[in-house]
């Protein structure tokens, strides 16, 4: 059910990225969240002209499925860049150190973090991106 590979998350996350809104940055990101039961939840960056109520494509993605009752994941893809580069020509975007606290919040350190391009995927877990994290 939930056989999805990094090429086809990354995949999604580069779909997602083409909704991203980011007039400020110009930066664009997408990422696709894998449910442990199997759901895909996509999320882009939202920008504001506040700056402050900004929202990465992480958090965008792992908001949507807690709202919709999903706290359990596998993986989550990302993929960001200029919003002028050329998609095959992505280089590797790594998760904020924000959306890396969102992503202990709910994922355990064997949790796997995708980056770079469906042709080009990297691989990482949680626990090595954001080792010895705070929890209460
Ligand atoms: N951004 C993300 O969506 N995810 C990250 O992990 C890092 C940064 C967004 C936030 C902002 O809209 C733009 O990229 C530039 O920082």
């Amino acid at each position: 059910m939930s056989n999805f590979s990094s090429k086809q998350l990354l995949q999604k996350a580069l779909e997602a990225r083409r909704n991203a809104y980011a007039p400020y940055s110009g930066y664009l990101v997408g990422a696709c969240l894998l449910g442990k039961d199997g759901q895909l939840f996509t999320g882009c960056n939202i920008e504001n002209a506040a700056f402050g109520p900004s929202v990465c494509a992480e958090r965008c993605a792992i908001f949507k499925a807690v709202s919709e009752g999903c706290r359990n994941f596998t993986a989550i893809a990302i993929v960001g860049g200029p919003k002028d580069t050329p998609e095959e020509d992505l280089a590797p975007a790594y998760p904020c150190g924000v959306c890396r606290q969102v992503m202990a919040e709910f994922c355990e350190p064997d949790f796997q973090i995708y980056c770079g391009t469906p042709e080009h995927p990297e691989r990482y877990t949680l626990g090595e991106l954001l080792p010895k994290s705070f929890g209460l």
